[in-house]
């Protein structure tokens, strides 16, 4: 608490720190949101901090709005004694250790539901490019390689018809399953889950018939000790024909040298990544010389509606917890 300005004696005005990790548009709004007795003061970052970086920020912050790239284990939280709230700018969370983050009493939030038509969006373009060949095509037609019409040479396949296989049947896995329907009237299977009841859009099925039926895998769980490294020359030999892997849900959960010497012994038709291990990845990759490999930026929620909608619920998270209310859109 300080003391508000001497016209004003009855007025107690608290102060709250908040860290940004980076710029989002429309954090000025929080002030104008919150009443005379709660002031802010909000620091912005506008560059990817380590864990020690962060640490330093942090000191003397009671708030912070946090990207999925920040690294925000238990050194940082045990460090950080003024951190009473944490809002995710994402819907995953693996970035925060929420063991030790909810053992300090650190409320955490984040953002689902708003994301998942976006990102189900991201994992259908990555597929439609990968299954027409798109990456390889416009770049025949950029080095002057376009030798006219072919009736064979750049056909690339149907998906019209093919089995459809998800990992993660979320939000954001059911989503990218009702665009497939909604598209090709197709199959989409899954494993059995206990979180699905009632009206959803999945077969439900076997291993053995998910393993054997799937000419495409979209990933879209979330990371943790069950799915890191999932997607291993292993697993994808259980497979029973070469298909095409989507990952926009976590980087590591596949092993990334693993997807290329699937790739070159075609047992993979083709991989779309919007998420990679580490990110940024490297641009000396293997993964990046391939016409059958489509990497994009980690892009599943960028778009520009879906990003307003993020800071909204980040804001009335934070907003909510100054007021002393519960989170909104809690972990
Ligand atoms: C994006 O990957 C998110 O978790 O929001
Ligand atoms: C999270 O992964 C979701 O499906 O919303």
């Amino acid at each position: 608490m300080r003391k508000s300005p001497k016209s004003d004696k009855s007025l107690q005005v608290s102060t709250h720190n908040i860290l940004c990790t980076r710029p989002i548009a429309g954090l000025d709004t929080l002030q104008t949101l919150l009443d005379p007795h709660h002031s802010l003061n909000i620091e912005v970052i506008d560059k990817p901090l380590d864990p020690k970086e962060l640490l330093v920020a942090l000191q003397g912050k009671s708030g912070l709005i946090s990207m999925l790239s920040d690294p925000i284990n238990k050194e940082v939280i045990e460090s950080c004694p003024d951190l009473k709230i944490i809002t995710n700018y994402a819907v995953g969370f693996n970035n925060i250790d929420i063991h030790t983050a909810k053992e300090k009493g650190i409320v955490i939030g984040n953002t689902p539901d708003v994301l998942s038509f976006s990102t189900a969006e991201t994992a259908l373009t990555l597929l439609l490019n990968l299954s027409r060949k798109i990456p390889g095509l416009t770049r025949v037609v950029k080095n002057g390689e376009w030798k006219g019409f072919e009736p064979s040479l750049y056909n690339g396949s149907d998906l019209r018809g093919k089995t459809i296989a998800i990992l993660g049947p979320g939000r954001i896995g059911t989503e990218f399953a009702k665009l497939c329907k909604a598209l090709w009237n197709t199959r989409v299977i899954t494993l059995k889950r206990e979180s699905l009841k009632g009206d959803h859009p999945f077969d439900i099925v076997t291993e053995e018939e998910f393993f054997k039926e799937a000419d495409v895998l979209s990933l879209h769980m979330p990371l943790n000790d069950q799915s890191k490294k999932l997607v291993t020359l292993d697993f994808i030999k259980r497979f029973s024909k070469p298909f095409f892997l989507i990952n926009t849900a976590r980087g590591a959960i596949c092993d990334e040298s693993d997807i290329l010497k699937a790739l070159e012994n075609g047992l993979l038709k083709g991989v779309g990544l919007d998420v990679t291990d580490p990110e940024p990845m490297s641009k000396n990759s293997p993964l990046l010389l391939r016409d059958d490999v489509i990497i994009t930026p980690h892009i599943g929620s960028a778009t520009d509606k879906t990003r307003e909608e993020m800071t909204r619920m980040c804001l009335e998270n934070i907003l909510s917890f100054i007021q002393g209310k519960p989170l909104p859109y809690p972990v």
